[in-house]
């Protein structure tokens, strides 16, 4: 984990994106991405939840073990769902799950509140990867997924929530959806890097759903999401193809 100081300090950018299955975590790994994260965003693009809020430890570990079997090169990251880390020991043997189902690494949400479960599952040999700003688990009480960072109060709360996991011992935090600005000031206070999503481009490195970027979850996309491909589009036309082939053949 040494590693990301490192490429932060040489200024290299970390790339990073979701995948869920064999076949994507291996095509991503093909590409030459550095970080495959199987996030709970799971619930919501494979799923069908609504929100990440619905996702089990148990539906995590089934889809690490798959991921799992399509990486060789990348840090496979396991994110920990909701209520599984509400303490320390409950986070170790949660994160203890997901790394015997093939992660080298676990994500926790929470920032300065969250400090003693960082400390337990690193002091329990696991890299973690911390996950400051707006915090999909708490969508609920707050109300949507709103911009973070904007206020000098919240900048400030945020610079103490990146400050806490670093010493803590994260190896890197994403910032989701924090101001540009916030972001920058983040970046250049922390020595681990800061892996943004929807957070502008002083980040350290970049993290997206792979869902967004490719546009195979054509229902809802991002605002900060440009997508690079169609997926869901070449689905419906390959599978309307098929239908009309076979309909024509039968007549
Ligand atoms: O669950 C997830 O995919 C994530 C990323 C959006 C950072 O937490």
């Amino acid at each position: 984990m040494q590693d990301f100081r490192e490429k932060k300090r040489r200024g290299e950018r970390v790339t990073a994106l979701t995948a869920y299955d064999y076949p994507t975590a291996r095509l991503l790994d093909e590409s030459g991405i550095d970080v495959i994260l199987v996030g709970d965003s799971l619930g919501m693009v494979v799923l069908g939840y609504e929100d990440t809020t619905q996702v089990t430890l148990a539906e995590m570990v089934h889809h690490t073990r798959a991921a799992a079997r399509g990486v060789k090169r990348a840090l496979l990251v396991g994110d920990l769902p909701i209520h599984t880390y509400d303490d320390p020991a409950q986070a170790v043997s949660s994160a203890r799950a997901l790394i015997e189902a093939g992660a080298e690494a676990v994500k926790l949400e929470g920032g300065a509140s969250h400090v003693p479960q960082i400390e337990a599952i690193v002091g329990a040999g696991i890299p973690v990867m911390g996950h400051i700003g707006m915090l999909p688990q708490s969508v609920r009480e707050e109300g949507g997924y709103k911009i973070k960072g904007r206020t000098q109060a919240e900048a400030a709360a945020l610079l103490q929530d990146a400050a806490a996991v670093e010493k803590a011992g994260a190896f890197a935090v994403v910032l989701e959806i924090v101001s540009a600005e916030t972001a920058r000031q983040i970046t250049s206070a922390l020595e681990i890097p800061t892996i943004g999503i929807g957070s502008g481009s002083h980040c350290d490195g970049q993290i997206l759903v792979t869902h967004d970027l490719i546009g195979l979850f054509p229902w809802f996309t991002p605002k900060f999401v440009s997508p690079d491909a169609r997926v869901a589009d070449e689905i419906r036309r390959a599978a309307q193809a098929f239908i009309r082939r076979t309909k024509s053949d039968s007549a």
